[in-house]
């Protein structure tokens, strides 16, 4: 579909889009480098209000709630953040003069900068509302497509692991080889359910990504090594996912743990977090994204709020979540 292809009589006034967070169960950094990973979608994401503004030197992005209040236009000079700003100027090129008059409104539950996709949602969000607005269909590969676009901005070359997952909602199994990548459908035995900790924003994805790759270049063999024993692991982990076994999945995610810290993507913060779900019977325990701050993500068995009070009793903003999918 060409987005300069509009049907003028399907116009809405205001349309509006909806786009999930995800949390990566096993495998981030190594997808990177060919290995497999396993994503799901979250209840909690990133809404969008799609409306033509009466000024045309948009697009205008209206943050209700996006880690910071306020509006950003494509302007290098102008307010808001600067990877928005890019963002919109990105929007704007790709779509041409029709992109100038609109406005977006923006709210969102995720937390920004911790690992759990909120700019991938966003991405996804804009896309999929600026369609609705236009009144075009939009096939779920072209919807991601389009997304990668806009999260490049956000995060250099991602795997595509982000947006994919956020595109098509549930739980995935994902490995990219070359630029090919192959994206199945896991549906758990059980629904998992998970407390969710959050240490503090991270550095930033392509910055955890690059620093990675530089230390990596030090000592190729083992890193390969690093990184395909984590593939094996989350070969594994889609096994217990799929059978049930959920202690297995919470000792396969400790293990990965232990190789995204010697791959020095973890923290203390991080480590405590971790340390403090096992505490309180956590199944297993991981950071969940780029790391080097961010989020860890606890399973649990039953109920999360044990785990989740422990994590506030330490002073960190934590909540429960599940799989979208699984009985
Ligand atoms: C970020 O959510 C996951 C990473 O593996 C980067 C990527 O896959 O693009 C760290």
């Amino acid at each position: 579909m060409n987005w300069k292809n509009l049907p003028g009589s399907n116009l809405v006034d205001v349309a509006f889009s909806y786009a999930p967070a995800k949390i990566i169960l096993g495998g981030e950094h190594a997808v990177v480098y060919g290995q497999p990973a396993l994503a799901l979608a979250i209840d909690r994401g990133v809404r969008v209000a799609v409306s033509k503004a009466a000024d045309v030197n948009g697009p205008i992005l209206r943050a209700i709630n996006l880690g910071f209040v306020g509006e950003v236009r494509p302007d290098p000079d102008g307010q808001g953040p600067v990877v928005l700003r890019e963002a919109l100027a990105r929007l704007a090129k790709i779509l041409g003069r029709e992109a100038r008059n609109l406005h977006f409104a923006v709210d969102s539950d995720v937390p920004v900068g911790c690992g759990l996709g909120s700019s991938a949602a966003l991405s996804v969000a804009l896309v999929r509302g600026i369609h609705r607005f236009w009144g075009l269909d939009l096939v779920q590969e072209q919807e991601a497509g389009l997304a990668l676009d806009l999260e490049k901005i956000f995060h250099g070359n991602p795997s595509g692991i982000d947006h994919t997952v956020i595109s098509s909602g549930g739980l995935i199994y994902y490995r990219k080889t070359g630029e090919v990548a192959a994206v199945q459908s896991v549906v758990p035995a059980h629904k998992l359910k998970f407390a969710v900790g959050i240490s503090g924003p991270h550095g930033g994805t392509a910055r955890a990504v690059s620093l990675l790759k530089e230390r990596s270049r030090r000592h190729p063999d083992i890193y390969v090594g690093i990184f395909s024993s984590i593939g094996e692991i989350v070969a594994q982990m889609k096994r217990s996912i799929e059978e049930g076994r959920l202690a297995a999945l919470g000792e396969l995610m400790d293990l990965n743990q232990g190789f995204l810290n010697s791959l020095g993507v973890s923290t203390p913060k991080l480590e405590a977090l971790c340390s403090i779900a096992r505490e309180r019977g956590a199944l297993g325990a991981k950071l969940t994204g780029a790391g080097c701050g961010g989020a860890v993500i606890a399973l649990v068995e039953d109920d999360p709020e044990e785990v989740v009070r422990a994590f506030q009793a330490a002073g960190y903003v934590a909540f429960s979540t599940q799989c979208e999918v699984g009985r």
